[in-house]
C-alpha cells in the first residue's frame, strides 16, 4: 500500500460518465489529483466542470466510472460520504443553512458534535482553527447576515473542521473582490504546502497561472488533456479551453461620438440610513462610447447603476436623458428613453428561473412584437427565440428548458439576447462577464462593442481593469461614492486608474 501510494495519485476519477436529458455532461472523464497540488479545472460554460466535481462530492451519482482515494476504490453517495473521505466542497451557490449562525454551519453534521452541542467549547475550537489557518470570521453572526466572502470562509472552515485534505472549489473568486480573492489564494497556498490538495474551477487564466500546478481541460463533456501550468501561458490555456485562438476582443476605433445620451449633475444618492452611496456625481455619457466605471468594491458602482436605470432616485442633483431634465427619474422614464440593463445579480433580477428559455427571451416583448389582439403569438416568438439561441450560441438542450437548468454563461446570454433585442440608446452593463468562461466573455464583449458601434452609449461596470481598459473609450473612477477622475482609457492609464481607485492622486 505504501509503495502504491508513492506512485498513485491521491485522488483519481476514471471514465466518469453522467448524462442529463438531452446532454452528456461528462463523457468518460478522467481526473487525477496529487497531494500538495492545486489542480485547476478549465472549460467553457457547459463543458461539464460542475457536474464532474458534483460527482466527486457525492451530489450526483455517475452513470459509469470509478473513484479512488489513495488507491482505494470508494463509493461516494453523498457529501457526507465525501467529507468522511476527506473531500470537502465549497459551492458556487452556497448550500448553507440560513437559519443557523456561522459557527453552527461549521460544526453541524460532524460525527463528534452531539445533537445539542455545547457551543462554547466548539466556538473555541473553531476560532482556534480559524486563527491557525488565517481565516477569521464572525462566528456568532447569522449566516444570512454575512457577505459572500465571509460565507465562503465559513464553507472552508467547515471542510477543515471535518479534516478535509481535498478542497473542491467551484468558481470561488467569481463572487469575491480582489482583496478577498488574495486572502483566499494565500490560504490555498498554505493548504497546499501542508500537503492538502485543491481542485479549483475558474475561468480566469491569470488565477490559473498564479496559483495552479496542473490544469485539466474539459470541452463539451470530454477531457482535452492535463497540462503542467509552468509550461503554459494564458493564450495556450485559452486555446486549449475554447479549441481555437482567442481573438482578444480588440476595441477598434469606434464610431464618431454622438450627442449626450445620459447625464448626472451633482447627483447624491442616500442609503436607508441617510448615508451617501453616491456624492455629488457629475458625469455624462455620449452615443458611440463605452464609459468604464472603475473602483474597489463598494465605491458606489451599484448606486450609479441604479441611478442610470431609474431604480434609485437621487436625493439631490439632476438627471438628464437625451439632453432633457427628467423631473422624476424612474425605471419607466429610462425604459422610455430606450435603456437596456444587464443587472449584476442575474439569477435574481435578470431572469425568471422557473420559465423557459423562450419565455425569458420574449419577456418584455410579449406586449408589442409578439402580441396580436392581446394574445401572445407563441409561434412567432418561438421562431424568433430559436434564431437568437443560434446566433448567440446559447447552449440549451431545448428552447422550452427552464432557464434555471442552464449554466451561468448561458443565462447571461439569454439576458443579453433579450436586452439587445431592440437597439438600446443606453446600455448599462454591471459585471457582464463575471463568472463567464473565455469564449462566452468574448461573445458578451463583442456584443457590447457592437451596441456601441450602432451609436448607443454604454456604461460598463466591472472589476476587471484589463477588460475595461480594452473596451472603454473613457474610464470613470469612483472612490467612496465620489467621482475622483475621468480619463481616456489607454493602457498607459492603468497606473493612474489604480491610484485613483485607492483614493490617491496619480
Ligand atoms: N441538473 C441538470 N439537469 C439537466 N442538465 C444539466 C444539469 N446540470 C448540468 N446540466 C447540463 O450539463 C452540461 C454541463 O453543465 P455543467 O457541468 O454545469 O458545466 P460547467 O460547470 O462546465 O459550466 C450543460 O449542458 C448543462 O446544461
Ligand atoms: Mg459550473
Amino acid at each position: 500500500m505504501s509503495d502504491n501510494r508513492q506512485v498513485s495519485a491521491a485522488l483519481e476519477m476514471q471514465g466518469i460518465r453522467k448524462a442529463f436529458p438531452g446532454v452528456v455532461a461528462n463523457d468518460g472523464v478522467d481526473l487525477e489529483v496529487r497531494e500538495g497540488e492545486i489542480h485547476a479545472l478549465l472549460g467553457e460554460n457547459g463543458a461539464g466542470k460542475t457536474t464532474l466535481v458534483n460527482v466527486l462530492v457525492g451530489l450526483l451519482r455517475p452513470d459509469a466510472g470509478w473513484i479512488r482515494v489513495h488507491g482505494r476504490p470508494v463509493e461516494i453517495r453523498s457529501p457526507r460520504d465525501a467529507l468522511g473521505l476527506g473531500i470537502g466542497m465549497v459551492h458556487q451557490d452556497f448550500l448553507q443553512s440560513e437559519r443557523h449562525t456561522a459557527l453552527q454551519n461549521v460544526v453541524l453534521g460532524h460525527p463528534s458534535v452531539p445533537f445539542r452541542p455545547s457551543y462554547r467549547s466548539l466556538r473555541e475550537r473553531v476560532a482556534a482553527l480559524g486563527e491557525r489557518v488565517g481565516l477569521r470570521v464572525n462566528l456568532d453572526a447569522p449566516i444570512h447576515d454575512l457577505p459572500v466572502g465571509e460565507r465562503q470562509k465559513v464553507e472552508i472552515l467547515r471542510a477543515l473542521f471535518h479534516e478535509a485534505r481535498f478542497l473542491v472549489l467551484d468558481e470561488p473568486t467569481a463572487v469575491l473582490s480582489p482583496p478577498e480573492a488574495d486572502t483566499l489564494f494565500a490560504f490555498l497556498g498554505r493548504f497546499r504546502s501542508n500537503g492538502g490538495a485543491v481542485v479549483f474551477i475558474t475561468h480566469k487564466m491569470t488565477e490559473v497561472l498564479a496559483l495552479a500546478d496542473r490544469a485539466t481541460i474539459l470541452r463539451r463533456g470530454r477531457k482535452v488533456g492535463t497540462v503542467d501550468v509552468a509550461g503554459c501561458d494564458a493564450r495556450t490555456l485559452a486555446r486549449l479551453t475554447i479549441g481555437r485562438d482567442p481573438s482578444g476582443g480588440a476595441k477598434g476605433d469606434g464610431p464618431p461620438l454622438g450627442p449626450e445620451v445620459a447625464a448626472l449633475e451633482g447627483v447624491t444618492v442616500l442609503d436607508a440610513r441617510g448615508l451617501p452611496r453616491l456624492s455629488e456625481v457629475t458625469l455624462s455619457v455620449r452615443g458611440g462610447e463605452i464609459l468604464g466605471v472603475a473602483g474597489v468594491a463598494g465605491s458606489g458602482q451599484d448606486a450609479l447603476v441604479e441611478v442610470l436605470t431609474g431604480l434609485a432616485r437621487p436625493a439631490r442633483g439632476t438627471v438628464r436623458l437625451h439632453g432633457r431634465r427628467v423631473p422624476r427619474p424612474s425605471p419607466a422614464a429610462f425604459r422610455a428613453a430606450q435603456t437596456a440593463c444587464i443587472p449584476e445579480d442575474r439569477m435574481r433580477s435578470g431572469v425568471a428561473l422557473e420559465l423557459s428559455v423562450v419565455a425569458n427571451l420574449v419577456l418584455g416583448l410579449h406586449r408589442t412584437r409578439f402580441s396580436r389582439l392581446g394574445m401572445i403569438r407563441w409561434r412567432a416568438a418561438r421562431a424568433w427565440a430559436q434564431e437568437r439561441i443560434a446566433t448567440l450560441g446559447i447552449a440549451c438542450p431545448d428552447p422550452e428548458a427552464r432557464v434555471g437548468t442552464l449554466s451561468g454563461g448561458n443565462v447571461q446570454k439569454v439576458i443579453l439576447a433579450r436586452e439587445l433585442a431592440s437597439v438600446p440608446h443606453l446600455l448599462v452593463a454591471a459585471h457582464p462577464c463575471r463568472g463567464l468562461d473565455v469564449g462566452a466573455a468574448e461573445d458578451v464583449r463583442s456584443q457590447l462593442v457592437a451596441v456601441r458601434d450602432r451609436g448607443a452609449a454604454v456604461v460598463l461596470v466591472s472589476e476587471d481593469l484589463d477588460e475595461m481598459l480594452r473596451l472603454s473609450t473613457r474610464m470613470a473612477v469612483l472612490f467612496r461614492g465620489r467621482l475622483v477622475g475621468v480619463l481616456p482609457a489607454m493602457e498607459s492609464t492603468r497606473e493612474a486608474v489604480g491610484c485613483l481607485m485607492a483614493g490617491l492622486q496619480p
